[in-house]
């Protein structure tokens, strides 16, 4: 299979390339990645030799036209992806995830390629704490940030060109991933950095919203699924049955460390914070047969820790300007 990845050199991008080329070296894969703050080359440097690599925008239609024309699958993950970004400025949220999705759907409608769309949990708004409620497949769409409006968009571009246009489309949303070579803006990866740079970790508002947090390889081995075995028009939740309050998962890491699990601060709080979310994954496990290879988030959570000490590199040159621009976007400790 010739594989277009959109988004390659970002977090759950990346981590997809090297799931590929490891375990699937018969795929031809090309990345295609603008690569913005967030996109990283050094993500997909063990890959590289084995990839081809273009540097370029989903939104340029005849970019992706053309290497649309030569593959049989796009996945596409490329997206702005942070909610206080899209808080500050929602412009490239829009441009990006919307624009560039009707670019991608247009190639893929004209060449008839299978195309499996990455969304987020966060179209279906959130829960409240407590209630045994979870997002399903027909949970309606309610999403709060303009991250998430964008990319309830996107869904919605998908559904009308696989209905109107026939597109072989499927769409899976998931919960919130952790793992290597995540940006140092993100939640854990933030706080990780935070610990080894001596500084307290910063938990938004009380610190009891909930996420529901899986592995990004288990992430991706169930897009692996969806793009093999998936029934097209199909929509599939992904997630790892992960719920912990944020206080909880700033508590594991310090431990981790050595240092009391109330040694952080609680800052400005998110506009428009979604409260919990929290997947039913039965729908990909029961049809497809996936189960996630992650059971205890600690050790999952131990193996990311010591991947960002053994790979300072990586992240250490984004350090300081992601905390310059939390400082300027108002965050204080309350
Ligand atoms: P990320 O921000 O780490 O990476 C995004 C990548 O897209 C970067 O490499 C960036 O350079 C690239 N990109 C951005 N705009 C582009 C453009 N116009 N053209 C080409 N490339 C562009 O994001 P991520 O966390 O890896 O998320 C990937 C996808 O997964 C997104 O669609 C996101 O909505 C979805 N998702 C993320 C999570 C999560 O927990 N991170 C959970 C569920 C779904
Ligand atoms: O649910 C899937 C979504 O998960 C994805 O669609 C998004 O792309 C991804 O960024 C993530 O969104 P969140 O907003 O949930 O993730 P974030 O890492 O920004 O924050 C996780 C939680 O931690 C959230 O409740 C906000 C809180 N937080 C975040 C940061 C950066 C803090 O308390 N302190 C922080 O410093």
């Amino acid at each position: 299979m010739r594989l277009l990845v959109t988004g390659g050199a970002g977090f759950i991008g990346a981590n997809f390339v090297h799931l590929v080329c490891s375990d699937h070296p018969d795929t031809t894969v090309t990345v295609l990645d603008s690569l913005t703050y967030a996109g990283n080359r050094q993500s997909l440097q063990p890959v590289l030799n084995k990839i081809d690599f273009v540097h370029g925008d989903i939104a340029d239609l005849d970019l992706v036209d053309e290497l649309v024309s030569g593959v049989d699958a796009v996945v596409h993950f490329a997206a702005e992806s942070h909610n206080d970004n899209s808080l500050a400025d929602p412009w490239p949220f829009l441009q990006t995830n919307i624009v560039g999705t009707y670019s991608l759907l247009q190639a893929v409608r004209r060449y008839n390629v299978r195309y499996h769309h990455i969304s987020t949990d966060e179209v279906y708004g959130d829960l409240e704490l407590g209630d045994p409620d979870r997002f399903t497949e027909y949970t309606p769409y309610n999403p709060s940030s303009p991250y998430s409006a964008t990319k309830a968009s996107s869904d919605m571009l998908v559904r009308a060109w696989t209905r109107s246009f026939g597109v072989q489309a499927t769409i899976s949303n998931c919960s919130n991933n952790y793992g290597p070579y995540q940006h140092v803006e993100k939640f854990i990866p933030r706080q990780i950095t935070n610990v080894i740079d001596g500084q307290r970790p910063r938990l938004y508002g009380a610190g009891h919203n909930v996420r529901d947090w899986i592995h990004v390889e288990d992430h991706n081995r169930a897009v692996w699924e969806i793009l093999q075995r998936g029934r097209i028009g199909q929509t599939y939740l992904i997630g790892a049955d992960g719920e912990l309050d944020n206080k909880t998962v700033v508590g594991m890491i310090l431990e981790e460390f050595g240092r009391s699990a109330d040694d952080f601060d609680f800052v400005t709080d998110r506009a428009g914070h979604d409260l919990r979310y929290a997947i039913d994954s039965t729908l990909l496990r029961t049809e497809l047969g996936w189960t996630p290879r992650f059971e205890s988030f600690r050790d999952g959570l131990r193996q990311t820790i010591q991947w960002y000490r053994d790979n300072e590199s990586w992240w250490r040159p984004h350090k300081a300007v992601t905390e310059r621009g939390y400082a300027e976007k108002g965050e204080q400790a309350i």
